[in-house]
Formats: C-alpha cells, structure tokens, sequence
C-alpha cells in the first residue's frame, strides 16, 4: 500500500484515471490515488505487466486494449446493492406511473439502467407481479459490469442482497432460500431482459428505445458533473413524451441544466420529460 504518493505515481494516476473516466464515466479525485493505483496496479499485474506505464500503452494503443479497459473496468465498479433498496419509489412508479399507462391499454417499458447484480429490477419485478402487472409490461435491465450481469441472469445473490427486508410479504411470496441464499422466482427472472449498457456509450444508450420509466440509481454519483449532464442528456433522448427518469434518494438533478422537469409524488420526487 503506498503511503506518500510520489510526482511520477500522481502522473500515472492522472492518465490512467483519465482513461478509466472517459471509457465508463467513473470519476477519481483527489484522495483517491492510493486506493485506485493499488487496484490497478493488482489488474495489470495479473494480466502481466510490471510497469503501470507499459499497461497504460497497451490499453490506450493496443488492438485488445480496449475489451481490457472493460475488464479493469470491471474490477473497479461498485456493484453494491440489495433487495427492496429505496422501495417507496418503486411502489409509486408501479401505482401512479405504470398502472395508469396499462389501464389505458398501453405497454410501458421500464429500464434499470444500472442494475449491478439485479436486486432493483427484480424488487421491480415482484412489485409488478403483485399488481397484476408484469406480462403487461417490457422489463429492461442492464448495467456495464458483465461480473454483475452474469450474477443476475443467474440468480446468484448473497445472503447480504437481503440484509434490509421493509415488506415481509414480497420475501415470502418471491424469494426462498436455497443453501442459506436467496433464489428468487425463476418467473420474475425470466421476465427480465438483461443487457451490457455502459451509459458513457450515446449510441448503446439511444438503441434501448423509447423507455415510459428509466432507473438510473446510485450510479451516477461515481461521474463528475459533465458527465451526469452528458449521460442524463443520453437518457432523456430515450424517454417518451412525459416519460420519467428516477434517480437515487441521496442524488438530485436540481443543480444541473437538464430539459427534465422534478415532480413529486407520495414524497417520491422524480423527474419528467415534458409533454
Ligand atoms: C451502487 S450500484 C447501484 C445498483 C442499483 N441501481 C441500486 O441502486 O441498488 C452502481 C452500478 O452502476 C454501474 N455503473 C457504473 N458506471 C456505469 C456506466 N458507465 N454504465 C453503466 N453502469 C455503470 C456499476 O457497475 C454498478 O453496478
């Protein structure tokens, strides 16, 4: 573990952070350096480079450095989540959003856009299937780590995911334990359909088509401010007309110039696209 970080190390910090930000968004600041040169470092190492700068060469210049990003990438994303996390929004998205809109014979379709091992979109899932809902609706899932993708197409969460249960009722219904593990209904993990989307990638992000509901939860407090405006601009190109964009508790677009519109619901905020 470094303790002093030295000119040459904040040098190779600066271009390796700037290339991990502009590949996925992830914002490293100062007081970071340490922490992210040492799981680097542990990254280039094991694919078999001894200098920093070498691996930095191969991943800006090499013909496979680019699949290599995305698996340093992938090592760096914090796939933290669990089951029933911030569930009041959920609940208003199903009632007030999504009821309405297939009362009214339509079919919405609803993106977890960063999803990590799938608990949002599976709590979504049960939510839905309570309310007589999920084979009325298109259920998207998607998030940039394919590690956390892999576990979420298979059902492969920790005893953790269930460390916060506010609804007794959703654990039995959906959810039983196999081996000391949560293994939720095979139905509700059908219903998801689960893709790689890095919401850096404009085009990845235009090609989910028009969305009625977007999750972009706890993800966006790893970007600077440029790129939350970049990848909030991204999503509200998808959105529908009225469409709604729903960020984590703790994040809030009222400081940035975005063309959404904030909205509040049973205390639930979320954010419009005008009409
Ligand atoms: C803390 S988890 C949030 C999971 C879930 N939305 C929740 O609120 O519990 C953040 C997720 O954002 C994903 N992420 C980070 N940068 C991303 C990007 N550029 N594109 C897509 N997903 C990204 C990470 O892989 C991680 O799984």
């Amino acid at each position: 573990m470094h303790t002093t970080t030295t000119a040459a190390q904040r040098s190779i910090f600066a271009i390796l952070s700037a290339l991990v930000q502009e590949r996925a968004g992830l914002h490293y600041g100062s007081g970071t350096e340490d922490l992210f040169l040492e799981r680097v470092s542990v990254r280039s190492q094991d694919v078999g480079f001894e200098s920093l700068l070498d691996y930095y060469y191969f991943l800006k210049y090499d013909a496979s450095g680019a699949e290599e990003l995305d698996r340093l990438v992938d090592g760096l994303v914090v796939n933290e989540t669990f089951f029933f996390r911030e569930l009041e929004p959920l609940r208003v998205l199903v009632t007030e959003l999504v009821e309405p809109l297939v009362r009214r014979g339509e079919r919405p379709r609803i993106w977890s856009a960063a999803c990590a091992t799938g608990e949002e979109p599976l709590t979504l899932a049960m939510l839905l299937a309570d309310a007589g809902l999920l084979d009325s609706v298109d259920l998207i899932a998607s998030d940039i780590s394919t590690r956390a993708l892999d576990r979420a197409r298979n059902g492969n969460h920790s005893k953790r995911s269930l460390r916060d249960v506010p609804d007794d009722g959703l654990t039995a219904r959906w959810i039983r334990g196999e081996d000391g593990r949560p293994l939720v209904a095979p139905r509700l993990r059908a219903a998801v359909d689960w893709r790689r989307i890095n919401l850096c990638d404009a085009a990845a992000v235009r090609a989910v088509g028009r969305c009625n509901v977007v999750l972009c939860r706890n993800a966006l407090i790893y970007f600077d401010d440029a790129t939350v405006v970049r990848v909030v601009d991204s999503i509200s190109s998808v959105l529908v007309p009225g469409g709604a964009l729903f960020v984590g508790i703790s994040e809030s677009l009222l400081r940035f110039a975005t063309s959404l519109q904030c909205e509040e619901r049973k205390r639930v905020f979320f954010y419009r696209k005008p009409e």
